[in-house]
């Protein structure tokens, strides 16, 4: 089946601004995280059958420091890097793989240290 793509700009933010000022991102725009610990963004995305999705997260960072993330989803989750991409406009792509039910899942993406998360363009599930 063929992946649907959600825009971080669409999703529900804590912590964090819209903006469209690195090119390169789909939809309109992406979402830059404070710079803090607890940063999110949470998609809700549905699920056709309950099984094992394939999550693709699709980022920017600019730096040279690693923004890891977890990643949740309906609360369980687990830890990724998102090491810098050399640019903001150089975006990437994380694949994180994780048990989904039938219908509405929450995935949430939570910077785990002060240095908040990367830039983050959408999920694609
Ligand atoms: C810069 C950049 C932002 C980024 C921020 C950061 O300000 O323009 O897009 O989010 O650095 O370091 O988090
Ligand atoms: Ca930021």
């Amino acid at each position: 089946q063929a992946p649907t793509r959600h825009e971080a700009e669409s999703a529900t933010v804590s912590q964090g601004v819209v903006e469209s000022n690195h090119a390169g991102f789909s939809g309109t725009g992406f979402v830059n995280y404070d710079n803090v610990q607890g940063s999110y963004v949470e998609f809700t995305v549905n699920a056709p059958a309950a099984g094992t999705a394939s999550i693709v997260l699709r980022y920017a960072n600019g730096t040279t420091v690693n923004r890891p993330m977890a990643i949740a989803v309906n609360g369980a989750g687990v830890n990724r890097d998102f090491p810098g991409t050399g640019a903001w406009t150089t975006w990437a792509s994380t694949t994180v793989t994780a048990p989904v039910n039938a219908g509405a899942n929450t995935i949430r993406a939570t910077a785990t240290t002060a240095n908040g998360g990367p830039n983050l363009d959408y999920a694609e599930i």
